[in-house]
């Protein structure tokens, strides 16, 4: 008999995986995670996507990112994902959603979102910055950028996330977008 793994059953497993994953790293990876996901899973409420393609996405996204590739993270982890999600005996016409959220996750590539569950990873990926302003202020200490270059790539950072967010994830970040603004530019 064919064994197929039901997404309350896979998602405790890669939630294991991912937070290993976080240990011992230079960032504050499993604040920026466990943030994708928490907003993945509201926006697909609200939205009415599928909840755990969306929530599955979301804990594997930035997988290869976090294991040393960070350019092409988008065309390398939807590939770790299939292996991990394969190997859960998960259903493939879902794992192939899951790979599409994955794939189109990034506001900086020219990738067309075509499902619903890809535009709410992809506005969680944004909304979580949000969440973590901190983690990115030590990311451009710890890039060597001065003050001021650090509040141009933050700006420029936070502009994106802006253009990538889908209505009702702007509507939830909307105070603190005016706020960053507020304080940021020039
Ligand atoms: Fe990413
Ligand atoms: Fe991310």
């Amino acid at each position: 008999m064919l064994l197929i793994m039901m997404a309350k059953d896979a998602i405790p497993r890669i939630r294991q995986i991912i937070l290993d994953l976080c240990k011992d790293k230079d960032w504050n990876w499993k604040g920026h995670i466990e943030s994708v996901v928490k907003y993945s899973k509201i926006l697909a409420k609200k939205t009415g996507a599928d909840e755990d393609i969306a929530e599955i996405a979301a804990w594997l996204h930035d997988i290869t990112r976090m294991t040393g590739d960070p350019e092409n993270h988008h065309i390398s982890s939807p590939i770790e994902a299939e292996m991990i999600l394969r190997e859960l005996h998960y259903p493939q016409d879902k794992i192939d959603k899951v790979k599409h959220c994955i794939n189109a996750h990034r506001g900086s590539k020219a990738i067309k979102r075509e499902t619903i569950e890809a535009e709410c990873v992809a506005s969680a990926d944004a909304l979580s910055h949000f969440d973590n302003f901190n983690d990115l202020a030590y990311w451009t200490y710890k890039k060597g950028l001065s003050a001021e270059e650090g509040r141009d790539v933050i700006m420029r950072k936070y502009e994106r996330c802006w253009k990538k967010m889908m209505p009702e994830a702007r509507k939830m970040a909307k105070k603190r977008y005016d706020a960053i603004r507020l304080l940021l530019e020039k």
